[in-house]
């Protein structure tokens, strides 16, 4: 049984207390499907802001990648990195906000390391859209529990067992509707909350969800309800509950609780429907810190040795102080303010001595934090992506932190060549800060290096803050390159361009530990590389990771 030390004034219940009521999640969705309107009311219900409208104000700006820059200098702290803390029905709830813009990068990737669980929105009359699947993927490679939250439904949308089959068919995941939709054709009128037995109806009146909304319970044959929706209406949804309660997935907590099952909530943020239920409704669902693999076996949250780990680092756009934030994720312990960790990487201690929390969107330095909390502290340049920070007399290493293949590359090289120094500096610190993957051509000079993204915003992050930082402008030339391999014989000697059939089909480079990689057009092309080289393994990210 684990222990305090006497001078700590907390006591064991206590401490657990704080983990259990954490809720840790981001929420993934394609730009557009309603995201920070989501954010916005969910904070707005915490009582962190006191006025829709503060965060979407951000929004207007999102597609100019120059005026994102300008906000992110005004606002303080950055749009990308928002870590937005409220409490909720004795609930402490961390949102880790995922980027909105059209390119993301591997920080949205990142960010999913960090938290417990994710909310999926789903445009009602879109349904799966693009970026939903590839953040999708990166939540169900970690079996976390994913919760669905269908949006716009005051508008006209698609059908709900079209909609539940395409998340079944799209991302492979089936999906238990905790509310249903009420309407013919996509032309909804409120929903049936299936555990309550309660009609909800939108307002007549669209006021924002500010009024108090018709609501009716009892059992759906219910004349009362035939009066509300009408007959034709109301036969719909008795048949559609008949069906989902006799063929429909039934209610699993266990899958739910490892990914293979997403609780499903239909509604609509603009008007505040249904937001209030699903946000009850999650807290009860989803879990609270969850325990992480480490090289020293599996690490629980309530340990009393604090550990965390740095999922993301964010330069401050204030060129002037050059200050860095690094976020960590805790995983155990408890964090105080100026105490000392051991960082596993460079193997000395650092004193976290300004550690910020953020609340709405004000920056505030705080004392003390639990698992499941992020904290962004100062980094004087010593962190980067994926370091472990831990106590002194527990050494370890988390284990598990991924590295996204890149698909998107372009040639970078210093404008003047005078700069050429900075030029390396700048564009290796950003390396290992994460911000991009640097290559360099078999064969080609030094003077450029081909940078690996995932999305053609950080090209532009790039720019801007070698630029800004490092005072060097840049010549960059986009490649055509969509995929990346890194590749080894399969005898264990190295592949070399010479060595490889098929090198001129892509380009031949060498990432920044000397490991050769392949970049090619397409999944096409890899398939013709693959044929003509069975002794050689291929693999998404560096083999040896
Ligand atoms: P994102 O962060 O996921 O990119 O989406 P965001 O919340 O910014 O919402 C995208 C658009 O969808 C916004 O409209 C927003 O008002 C609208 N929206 C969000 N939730 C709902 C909803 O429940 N119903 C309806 N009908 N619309 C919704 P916009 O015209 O782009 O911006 P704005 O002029 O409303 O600010």
């Amino acid at each position: 049984m684990r222990t305090f030390s006497l001078e700590d004034v907390m006591s064991v219940e206590e401490f657990n207390n704080e983990i259990q009521k954490r809720r840790t999640f981001a929420i993934i969705s394609h730009p557009d499907a309603g995201k920070t309107t989501l954010t916005e009311k969910l904070l707005l219900y915490g009582g962190a802001i006191h006025l829709a409208g503060s965060i979407k104000s951000r929004k207007t700006q999102r597609h100019a990648v120059s005026d994102w820059m300008e906000i992110e200098k005004q606002r303080g702290i950055s749009v990308t990195s928002s870590v937005l803390q409220f409490d909720y029905d004795g609930c402490r709830i961390n949102i880790l906000d995922t980027p909105g813009h059209q390119d993301f990068s591997e920080d949205t990737y990142r960010t999913l390391m960090a938290v417990d669980s994710a909310v999926m929105i789903i445009d009602v009359a879109k349904g799966v859209e693009a970026q939903t699947k590839k953040l999708f993927k990166v939540c169900k490679q970690r079996n976390i529990p994913i919760f669905t939250f269908v949006n716009k439904l005051d508008r006209y949308g698609k059908e709900p067992l079209e909609l539940m089959e395409e998340i079944e068919s799209v991302l492979g995941i089936r999906s238990y509707p905790m509310n249903w939709p009420i309407g013919i054709d996509g032309k909804y009128k409120g929903v049936y909350d299936r555990q309550k037995r309660q009609i909800e109806l939108f307002d007549e009146d669209a006021t924002h969800g500010q009024k108090e909304r018709t609501s009716v319970t009892g059992d759906i044959t219910d004349p009362q309800i035939a009066e509300l929706l009408g007959v034709t209406a109301q036969q719909a949804l008795a048949e559609d509950i008949e069906l989902l309660d006799t063929a429909g997935e039934a209610f699993d907590l266990d899958k739910i609780a490892h990914g293979e099952l997403t609780p499903m909530f239909f509604g609509s943020a603009m008007t505040n429907f249904g937001v209030q239920n699903f946000l009850e409704e999650y807290l009860k669902l989803a879990p609270p810190p969850a325990p992480r693999n480490s090289s020293a076996g599996l690490i629980l949250p309530d340990n009393e040795n604090f550990s965390a780990f740095v999922f993301k680092i964010q330069a401050n756009m204030n060129p002037a102080h050059r200050d860095r934030l690094a976020f960590i994720r805790i995983c155990s312990g408890k964090f105080e303010r100026g105490m000392s960790v051991y960082h596993h990487k460079t193997n000395k201690m650092i004193k976290l001595s300004q550690p910020q929390q953020f609340l709405a969107q004000e920056r505030q330095i705080i004392d003390v934090a639990y698992p499941g909390d992020i904290v962004g502290l100062f980094d004087p340049g010593v962190f980067g992506i994926g370091d472990t920070l831990c106590d002194a007399g527990h050494k370890f290493d988390f284990a598990d932190f991924p590295v996204f293949p890149p698909e998107k590359f372009a040639r970078v090289q210093a404008k003047d060549t005078m700069k050429r120094k900075q030029f390396v500096k700048g564009i290796t610190q950003l390396t290992q800060e994460g911000a991009v993957q640097l290559f360099q051509q078999a064969g080609a000079g030094m003077e450029s290096y081909i940078v690996g993204t995932v999305g053609n915003l950080q090209f532009e992050v790039l720019e801007y803050r070698l630029k800004n930082e490092y005072g060097v402008d840049i010549l960059m030339q986009m490649q055509h390159y969509e995929v990346a391999r890194w590749l080894v014989n399969k005898d264990g000697s190295e592949v070399t361009p010479e060595s490889l059939r098929g090198t001129d089909r892509g380009m031949f480079v060498y990432d920044m530990k000397q490991r050769p990689v392949l970049l090619v057009n397409n999944e096409w092309a890899l398939g013709w590389i693959v044929d003509n080289n069975p002794d050689v393994d291929l693999f998404h990210v560096p083999p040896d990771k």
